[in-house]
């Protein structure tokens, strides 16, 4: 079975309420026939609304972090078992600006993704290198490390449901895109990793996304490759343009 592609948007801190349900209303006409799977992940407080304003279209909606609680004293957080019962169905988890803005570590990472599964939630996880590490020729191994790291003590059940998004920091919101060779020798490198921790099945059905600058031009190019999923899309996602990529071919 060929994966479906997937593209998914993440807002990051943009987007009030009213803005959500006047941008999903422009952007249904325009992914109402997708190939792939479209994903909007969006701030916390736009979930019921981006819910409410998707329901009947093919557009599925995410959260871009939650804890690995399942409740108690820990103010101003989200769980896993509200998402879920909301009608949520993806987690962005670990994205870069978390790893560095707030400190996320590999290992509350892994608590955050077994707490995930275990409410049926698909997580979207991401790993990716800085360009000083880039430079140093240390990417693949820093890679496997994080991935290693996060996915200590999943099931290969459950890996093979999830989405791993690689998105160099350097490329992210820089206009710096990485060339297509560049993502799918770390995507292919990801899913070897599976396969080498899991089995060639599990490599074989994850997801993996691109992300970092991309656009309705180069999204084309960066999804034929053939370890390359999708894509996890940053600013583009938050304009109608969002439409043109999930549309790429
Ligand atoms: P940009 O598409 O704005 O580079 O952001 C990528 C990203 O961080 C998506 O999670």
């Amino acid at each position: 079975m060929p994966r479906k592609k997937i593209v998914a948007g993440n807002w990051k801190m943009n987007m009030t309420p009213a803005e959500t349900v006047a941008f999903v209303s422009k952007l249904r006409p325009l992914v109402d026939d997708a190939d792939a799977d479209v994903v909007l992940c969006v701030p916390a407080i736009d979930i019921v609304p981006a819910l409410t304003s998707t329901r009947g279209t093919c557009i599925e909606i995410g959260a871009q972090n939650m804890h690995y609680e399942e409740n108690g004293a820990y103010t101003g957080e989200i769980s896993a078992g509200m998402l879920s019962e909301a009608g949520v169905k993806y987690v962005i988890l670990g994205h870069s600006e978390r790893r560095e803005y707030f400190h996320e570590t590999d290992e509350e990472l892994n608590k955050k993704l077994k707490k995930a599964f275990e409410h049926g939630l698909t997580p979207i996880l991401c790993c990716g290198e800085t360009l000083e590490q880039r430079n140093k020729g240390i990417t693949l191994d820093w890679i496997r490390m994080q991935i290693k790291s996060d996915l200590f003590g999943i099931s290969d059940a459950d890996v093979a449901e999830m989405i791993i998004a690689y998105e160099p920091i350097w490329a992210i919101g820089t206009g710096m895109t990485a060339t297509s060779d560049q993502a799918e020798e770390v995507c292919k490198a990801i899913r070897e990793c599976i396969a080498e921790i899991y089995d060639d099945y599990t490599a074989e059905c994850v997801r993996i996304l691109y992300g970092g600058s991309v656009n309705a031009g180069n999204a084309a190019e960066l999804f034929a490759q053939p370890d390359i999923d999708g894509g996890l899309v940053g600013g583009a996602s938050l304009k109608p343009e969002f439409g043109k990529i999930v549309r790429y071919k």
